[in-house]
């Protein structure tokens, strides 16, 4: 099905109950049971949904529910809550997959793609790569409200960037850098080849 609107979308996930809790995945914080409409091109992501690994190849468009006025922006991260290995061994998680700044509110109205342009990210979008044998791995997007234009990372954080991704504190990270969440969405992925 394809969705076109944020608030099709919404009214989808408001029937189907799932604003009731959580859209992040249990245990997870910051935790929150704002919706953020995240899709691989036409593929919807709702929480906890698998998704073939062929199609996170390219960075989920993202619409934020609320839509606030025009001069809002966002901040948006994706993680890996199971890196390297998965059950077997999550001492690199989580794994920062993508870290972008200053993504400007949704707009015109019904626009639900943004391609966001790479030179405001903070770690470009990095497809996940769960090792074939380590079973589906858990990937949190989370969207926050941005204050200023001009983003800065907490001073913990500056290490991180293309190269240095491992054991991104998510919380640590909203709370050093004062950020409220706009809402989230998680899937699932794993390679499927045979070890
Ligand atoms: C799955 O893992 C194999 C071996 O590491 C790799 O060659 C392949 O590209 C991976 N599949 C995808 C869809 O990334
Ligand atoms: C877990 O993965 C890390 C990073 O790849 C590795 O250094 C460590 O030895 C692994 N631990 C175990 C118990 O396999
Ligand atoms: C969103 O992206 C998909 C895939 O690139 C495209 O087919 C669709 O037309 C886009 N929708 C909007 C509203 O731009
Ligand atoms: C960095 O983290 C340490 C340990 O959690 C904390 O004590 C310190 O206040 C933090 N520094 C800054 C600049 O946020």
């Amino acid at each position: 099905m394809k969705l076109s609107t944020c608030s099709s979308l919404l009214a989808l996930l408001v029937s189907h109950g799932r604003l009731a809790c959580c859209q992040t995945p249990p245990g997870f914080s910051p935790s929150t049971n704002k919706a953020l409409y995240a899709s691989f091109d036409n593929l919807e992501i709702t929480p906890g949904k698998h998704v073939p690994l062929a199609d996170t190849a390219v960075s989920p468009s993202i619409c934020f529910p609320g839509c606030g006025p025009p001069q809002d922006t966002h901040l948006v991260l994706m993680v890996d809550l199971d890196a390297p290995d998965g059950a077997a061994n999550r001492s690199l998680s989580p794994l920062l997959h993508w870290l972008q700044q200053s993504i400007p509110a949704r707009l015109p109205a019904i626009s639900s793609n943004f391609s966001a342009p790479a030179d405001t990210a903070v770690a470009p979008y990095y497809m996940p790569q769960p090792p074939p044998g380590s079973g589906p791995h858990r990937y949190v997007i989370l969207a926050f409200d941005q204050p200023q234009k001009t983003f800065r990372l907490p001073a913990n954080f500056t290490q991180f960037s293309n190269t240095y991704r491992f054991n991104f504190d998510v919380a640590k990270f909203a709370e050093e850098a004062k950020l409220t969440v706009a809402g989230a969405t998680w899937f699932m992925t794993q390679n499927t080849t045979k070890v």
